[in-house]
């Protein structure tokens, strides 16, 4: 009988990887709605016609409606005061006089320096020559677009520097809305929006425009020319103030913490 060599087999210990680490949830979106702004816009009401049709070289205020009604809807036909930084020829303002603004003691005030000596992101001379009209122009412009609402004791103009308008208006008086729009340097964003944020009331709604508006003929310190960096920073350092109510090509915040003016 042929003896067979057994061989033990070498108990080879198992090589057991280490478990996978646990997959981690993507973190909750930081703001909780990311309105669309690309819906249907609201159609003008006609109720100034008894004045001459408004007119515009520019129109930054295509696709913001659908937004804009959602977000004011707590806001629309109430006694208000609102506050609009940069009105340029009254577009913005229109739409809000026109659709949110509607009851009869409510009042938009528009503050715009339509001055060279301000910037808008580009300079103002870029902001001419992009709207193929001139500053006073524009102010004309606006002054015949808003008049009928200015008869009416619903609008009026203020042409100062924004900062300047802050900085020197008592604050007792609270906005409920207040629309950032003027200057879009980075440094003016910020003034603004911390200067205003003294003049917004508790459940107050703040809108900034342009918040990923690209600035491409300015790669350098392309940053510091357009206000994503200060919006960015006002809700960092400003985080446990406000509500989120939609944030996309506009950010838009309610105030939950009671102004001390209140
Ligand atoms: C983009 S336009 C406003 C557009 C307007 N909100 C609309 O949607 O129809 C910006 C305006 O801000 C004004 N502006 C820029 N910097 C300013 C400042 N520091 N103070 C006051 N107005 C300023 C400009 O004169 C310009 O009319």
């Amino acid at each position: 009988m042929v003896k067979r060599r057994v061989v033990k087999k070498k108990a080879t210990r198992s090589r057991r990887l280490p478990p996978p680490p646990p997959v981690e949830p993507p973190p909750p979106p930081r703001y909780p709605s990311l309105i669309d702004l690309s819906g249907p816009e609201v159609p003008p009401d006609t109720w100034a016609g008894e004045y001459p049709p408004p007119e515009f070289t520019t129109d930054w205020v295509e696709g913001r409606g659908h937004a804009w009604t959602h977000w004011l809807a707590s806001l629309t036909n109430q006694p208000v005061s609102a506050l609009e930084l940069g009105t340029f020829e009254g577009r913005s303002a229109l739409w809000f006089l026109r659709n949110v603004l509607t009851h009869p003691a409510s009042l938009l005030t528009c503050v715009d320096a339509w001055s060279y000596d301000y910037t808008g992101g580009f300079g103002q001379e870029q902001l001419s020559a992009d709207s193929g009209t001139t500053l006073e122009d524009a102010r004309q412009r606006c002054l015949r677009n808003l008049r009928p609402y200015m008869r009416r004791g619903r609008c009026a103009v203020v042409t100062m520097n924004t900062q300047e308008f802050l900085r020197t208006r008592r604050p007792e008086q609270m906005f409920k809305l207040i629309y950032v729009d003027a200057s879009h340097y980075a440094s003016c964003v910020l003034e603004d929006t911390i200067a205003a944020w003294w003049h917004l009331a508790q459940g107050g709604i703040m809108i900034w425009d342009d918040y990923e508006w690209v600035l491409d003929h300015r790669q350098d310190k392309h940053e510091l020319g357009r206000p994503k960096l200060a919006i960015d920073a006002f809700l960092s350092v400003f985080e446990e103030q406000y509500e989120v109510l939609g944030m996309g090509y506009q950010v838009c915040i309610r105030r939950t913490t009671k102004n001390p003016f209140e």
